[in-house]
């Protein structure tokens, strides 16, 4: 299959689109960095506007940078800081309109005005988190956080 998005502004069609692709790369390949670098590569085409769309996997207790696209980004984040350390201390999604609202949010890249953060589980433990970013206002809604968590459960499932 190739990974090509159809140009349609139905932004549904293109979330259910981006969920095929990860079932069909989840389905195809085992090696884990292989997996997260396309699948997040299918994150930053599926929905427009963002500026960062990426993972971070948890190592000895505290985030640390995976497979992403856009610009280079801070590398360790410990459970608690900013909005993906809040998703892990959480357990939780975070869907957050205004980045700079957020007390303790991480500033890697400026442009960021909104932040979808999803925690991904593997048998019961955070294994990592997807994080998008959009230099939007209130990018996200429920739609994308609805299918990026499916898309969380399926990495969570593979491992
Ligand atoms: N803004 C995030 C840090 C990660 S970058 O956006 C890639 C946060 O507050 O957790």
């Amino acid at each position: 299959m190739d990974f090509v998005f159809e140009k349609t502004p139905d932004r549904e069609a293109r979330l259910r689109t981006a969920r095929l692709f990860v079932k069909s790369q989840l389905g195809k390949e085992k090696d884990l960095v292989a997996n997260l670098s396309n699948i997040s590569a299918i994150l930053k085409e599926s929905m427009d506007d963002l500026n960062w769309a990426g993972f971070y996997m948890m190592r000895e207790g505290e985030l640390v940078l995976g497979p992403f696209q856009g610009k280079p980004a801070c590398v360790r984040i410990k459970p608690g800081e900013g909005v993906c350390g809040t998703a892990v201390a959480e357990r939780k999604p975070m869907l957050v309109d205004d980045v700079h609202a957020v007390e303790n949010h991480i500033a890697c890249d400026s442009a960021s005005r909104s932040e979808l953060v999803v925690p991904i589980y593997s048998n019961g433990e955070v294994f990592g988190v997807i994080d998008l970013d959009s230099p939007s206002l209130a990018r996200f809604t429920e739609l994308e956080q609805r299918y990026v968590e499916e898309i969380a459960e399926l990495i969570g499932s593979s491992l």
